[in-house]
């Protein structure tokens, strides 16, 4: 990967400062990667407060190291460190300084040529802008959403579907082939009560018509009437064995169960703007299970406990994963565990991602394990293992409010519902902002499915998010429709200025602090993507997107010594220039950062 020539300068630097100051250390320790340019390279940190520098280089483990207190550290090695990046090194005119402060050694940039290059490679790069080749030629399957079908499409999916979607989009961005994979719920006994309760209370088997929460109040019914009967649960357990027989009648039902759930959910994923590349489930792996079966048992991993057929994990954390119950019946480890070795083989994926709540946490590690034992034991070559590639991509709960519902059915929140609710608040809001807007309807769905778009990636993931209309809509606040709002202005500003915007301006114009600071935070917007893939977290996206927004507007609401907005369009040309440049630049970088979280950014609003 290409290196920024910035950190490259300062890590060099503070490399040969170490060994400038501790000669007889460094000659001892000196094979030691701590004191190898590329080793600081790789742990360089942002300064807190970004008024104390551009970079920062903890210092603090190297007191124990060196036998000196880390601030004596931090001020000896930020000296000589100073003197060589202004003299030496492979970029010589790009630091302007190193300083100790406390026990870190911050660097500063030469901003002109930050600003200058940072504009050039926005202004040029466009949508293009943060994107790199590290992923080229390689595959990353990113499994998200993956409903039960027959069920209520519940907020319960609202989470995965917006982070996998969201990081099937960023790791596009880094050049990789990334697959977005939903694997339905469409298997389990659970289908042999549906069909029972179809066939006796069903309205008909064409399914014109049916809905979801047709179904849903079947399976109901089906558990009342079962209480009362329990013939019933004969019946259905009949009904699920000829399914898994392929008995055509029973067959074609669960076939429209299917159809159903997926023309709604197909709904959802079209309003919501969420894409997959391949929609498949559980049954899709029936006639695929029997030979993995059959690989575990040849490698000697499989027993039988009570009649059922087991692998024991060899791990004091983990149960035996039940591979087949005494009654012959496979489970949902099964199919995962036939799964992921199935993508494999049709994928030879990088890396697959299972975006799925942490409740199943235990699920995938054993899963996994299966897996990577049956590997060891075949010896198969290092990098073909699969195992080692596969991660569960887990997320914590997402809590609503009470009362925050318009509508409840059951005790499922339905995503549709929370959906609807969020455009019309947004409709009422630009009705009260903007109420000359034309395209009101098309807007308020972007600005509502984007509030409960950002309101799941505005947190890191692990942790719990609070779902608050009041705080998912707010314009002002750290949410989707201020990010998009601010698009909007950005855009509407670009209207208005009459002249072609280019990079070719004087940054020195750009002087002031908050200037600046947009600028760092336009040039640190690919670190921000790769970040986001490499810790599986759009949250990273999503913060840089919120400080870059809230940088510029400080910018566009400050006011002059007499308490004027200052204007950002004056008549001073050359500042003007420079000035449309950074706003242009802004728009490009949170219209690209939206689109890598799956908001849309309007034009207007
Ligand atoms: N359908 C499952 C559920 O709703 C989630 C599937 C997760 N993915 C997987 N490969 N097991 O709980």
């Amino acid at each position: 990967m290409e290196k920024d020539k910035f950190k490259e300068q300062f890590s060099g630097s503070l490399s040969f400062a170490f060994q400038k100051v501790y000669p007889e250390k460094y000659a001892e320790l000196g094979r030691q990667q701590v004191f190898s340019a590329d080793f600081i390279y790789e742990n360089l940190e942002k300064p807190r407060d970004p008024a104390h520098g551009r970079f920062a280089f903890p210092v603090f483990r190297y007191g124990k190291l060196l036998g000196d207190k880390p601030t004596d550290v931090a001020l000896k090695v930020a000296r000589e460190a100073a003197a060589h990046a202004r003299s030496s090194g492979p970029h010589p005119d790009v630091l302007t300084d190193c300083i100790a402060a406390g026990g870190f050694i911050n660097a500063r940039t030469n901003f002109e040529m930050e600003a200058g290059e940072t504009l050039d490679a926005v202004l040029t790069g466009r949508s293009t802008y943060g994107s790199s080749q590290e992923g080229k030629g390689r595959t990353v399957l990113v499994e998200y959403s993956s409903p039960n079908i027959a069920k209520p499409f519940g907020v319960g999916h609202l989470r995965t579907t917006i982070l996998g979607n969201s990081l099937r989009r960023i790791f596009r961005k880094l050049g990789y082939e990334s697959v977005g994979i939903n694997y339905l719920g469409d298997w389990g006994t659970q289908f042999g009560k549906m069909i029972v309760a179809w066939q006796k209370w069903g309205r008909g088997k064409s399914g014109a018509g049916e809905t979801v929460s047709d179904l849903v109040e079947l399976y109901v019914k089906y558990h009342q009437e079962a209480e009362e009967d329990p013939s019933l649960d004969e019946r259905a357990r009949q009904a699920f064995k000829g399914l898994e027989d392929a008995d055509p009648e029973i067959t074609d039902l669960w076939e429209t169960f299917r159809d159903i759930s997926l023309a709604e959910f197909k709904r959802v994923y079209d309003f919501m703007g969420v894409e997959f590349d391949w929609i498949t489930g559980e049954a899709f792996l029936n006639d695929k299970m029997e030979a993995v079966i059959e690989r575990l048992e040849k490698a000697g991993l499989t027993s039988l406990s009570e009649g059922a057929l087991i692998v024991d994990l060899k791990d004091p954390q983990l149960p035996p994963c039940l591979l087949r119950k005494a009654d012959g019946a496979t489970l949902y480890a099964t199919r995962d565990i036939t799964g992921l070795l199935y993508r494999w083989d049709r994928y030879h994926f990088h890396e697959a991602l299972y975006v799925v709540a942490s409740a199943q946490s235990d699920h995938f590690k054993q899963v996994f394990k299966v897996v990577q034992l049956l590997e060891e034991s075949e010896q198969v070559p290092a990098e073909e293992r699969v195992a080692e590639r596969a991660r569960h991509i887990d997320f914590g709960w997402v809590k609503f409010g009470e009362k925050t519902m318009s509508t409840r059915r059951g005790n499922v929140v339905l995503l549709d519902d929370v959906i609807n609710q969020a455009v019309e608040l947004a409709r009422d809001k630009i009705r009260e902002k903007n109420p000359d807007l034309k395209s009101i309807d098309e807007t308020a769905r972007i600005i509502g499915v984007g509030a409960v778009l950002f309101s799941q990636l505005s947190v890191r993931r692990q942790k719990d998010v609070n779902f608050v209309w009041d705080e998912v809509l707010n314009f002002e606040g750290e949410t989707g429709p201020y990010l998009q709002y601010t698009h909007a202005r950005l855009c509407s500003l670009l209207r208005n200025y009459p002249e072609k915007v280019t990079p070719k301006v004087e940054v020195s114009k750009l002087d002031r602090e908050e200037e600046r600071r947009v600028i760092e935070l336009l040039a640190d917007f690919p670190e921000a993507v790769r970040d986001g893939a490499r810790n599986y977290e759009p949250n990273h996206i999503a913060t840089h997107l919120l400080r870059l927004a809230g940088a510029f507007n400080k910018v566009y609401q400050r006011k002059d010594e007499q308490g004027r907005i200052d204007k950002i369009i004056s008549q001073d040309g050359a500042l003007s220039a420079a000035r449309m440049a950074l706003v242009r630049s802004v728009q490009i970088v949170i219209g690209e950062g939206l689109d890598l979280l799956g908001l849309k950014a309007p034009q207007e609003m």
